[in-house]
């Protein structure tokens, strides 16, 4: 069977890395071989938004990169559309392997689509319910035109019985799930980030924020600063590694200088999947607007303040771990005061995620 694959974001890399070890691990064990083949979009492009992942995880080198980031959703998409259709022509693949809800799995799925080519969609099912979210619309097109459907939670696997959709959908557990295990471990022996920031397990704060609804709206990115600048403090610093909209935003907005001057945050550059691991597991708390940090802050028992109106991982949320704060920042410094951790989620599976997919394949 031959399969291509088609990432372009930083946490697709990390859900590719697992499933392309499954893949691995099938060839050794089985006479019917799968090949894969990897299509990069160039959505992300920065070394520390792109190729850090690749090594760090042994990902597979692409057989294709694409350079179609930057621009506008459309122009981008459509870029991508072009791109992949012509690649998709001459490949030829059984099926077109998509994560996610970016401007690159929609890209990849329509140009699929329209080839007869059946798609897989992992991370099938989320929903914010918030249409204004560009991600919303990519994740149900994704959906509705996917032949294969593999879902996190019972709750991803409810909403497409909501919208008609039940036809080749497992629901198998989490692969992001499947790498804060098999990661968490080695980050511990192979991570330095600790010390290089010269900061304690248990005395600092993790933040990362890079939604377009927040960054894109002045009041927002305010509310979620003048939180950060109260919180921070030099015994517990809030360390604040930086997706590059957000920087360009803060920097917009006049507001980095006093982010980059205050002595209670340390503004980082984006870092690697281990390095991040390590902050996730060492912070006393994460906030975060990030669907994949909500759920890591879980996997690795911290508890977590939403920096949205909602949550496609309401479990985390109903289980006492994630609050959802907004940007409001009264709102975020009465659920910094409220922190606490949670009890036990029953939604992840069991860290064999990424096998089960290639078993169902
Ligand atoms: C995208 C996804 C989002 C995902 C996120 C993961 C869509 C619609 N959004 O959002 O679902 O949560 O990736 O991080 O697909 N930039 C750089 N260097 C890079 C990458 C981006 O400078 O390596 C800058 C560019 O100015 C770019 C902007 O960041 O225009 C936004 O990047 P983009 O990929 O459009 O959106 P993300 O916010 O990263
Ligand atoms: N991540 C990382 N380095 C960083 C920030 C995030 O490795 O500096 C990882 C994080 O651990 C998670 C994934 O990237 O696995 C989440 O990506 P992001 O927040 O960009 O996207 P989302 O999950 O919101 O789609």
């Amino acid at each position: 069977m031959k399969i291509v694959t088609i990432v372009g974001a930083r946490p697709q890399f990390i859900k590719a890395a697992m499933v392309s070890r499954a893949i691995d691990k099938h060839n050794n064990a089985n006479s019917s071989k799968i090949e894969e083949l990897i299509i990069h979009t160039g959505q992300h492009y920065d070394e520390n938004m792109s190729r850090i992942f690749f090594s760090d995880l042994r990902i597979p080198q692409p057989s294709w990169q694409l350079q179609c980031g930057n621009g506008s959703h459309g122009e981008m998409t459509g870029k991508m559309l072009i791109e992949i259709e012509k690649i998709l022509l001459k490949a030829m693949p059984d099926q077109v392997l998509v994560y996610g809800d970016t401007n690159s799995t929609l890209a990849g799925t329509l140009a699929a689509s329209k080839l007869h080519i059946p798609v897989i969609h992992i991370e099938a099912g989320l929903r914010s319910f918030n249409k204004m979210m560009p991600e919303e619309t990519n994740r149900i097109l994704t959906d509705h035109i996917a032949s294969f459907l593999f879902c996190p939670t019972s709750k991803a696997r409810e909403n497409l019985s909501r919208e008609g959709i039940t036809e080749n959908v497992f629901q198998v557990g989490d692969v992001m799930y499947d790498a804060a295990l098999l990661f968490g471990e080695k980050a511990e022996k192979k991570s330095t980030i600790l010390s290089s920031l010269g900061i304690k397990s248990g005395s600092f704060k993790l933040c990362t924020f890079h939604r377009e609804e927040n960054t894109n709206h002045i009041e927002h990115v305010t509310g979620i600063i003048k939180a950060l600048l109260t919180i921070g403090t030099v015994n517990s610093p809030v360390i604040l590694p930086l997706h590059p909209r957000t920087h360009t935003y803060l920097k917009a907005y006049n507001l980095l200088q006093a982010v980059q001057e205050h002595p209670g945050i340390h503004l980082i550059d984006p870092v690697g999947y281990p390095d991040m691991v390590m902050l996730e597991k060492h912070a006393s708390l994460i906030l975060t607007d990030s669907g994949g940090i909500q759920k890591e802050a879980y996997f690795h028992q911290t508890p977590c303040i939403t920096l949205r109106e909602e949550t496609e991982w309401e479990e985390t949320v109903l289980a006492g771990w994630n609050q959802l704060a907004g940007t409001d920042t009264e709102r975020i410094i009465s659920c910094y005061n409220n922190s606490k951790i949670g009890s036990y989620i029953d939604e992840y599976g069991s860290g064999n995620a990424a096998d089960k997919i290639i078993s169902y394949l």
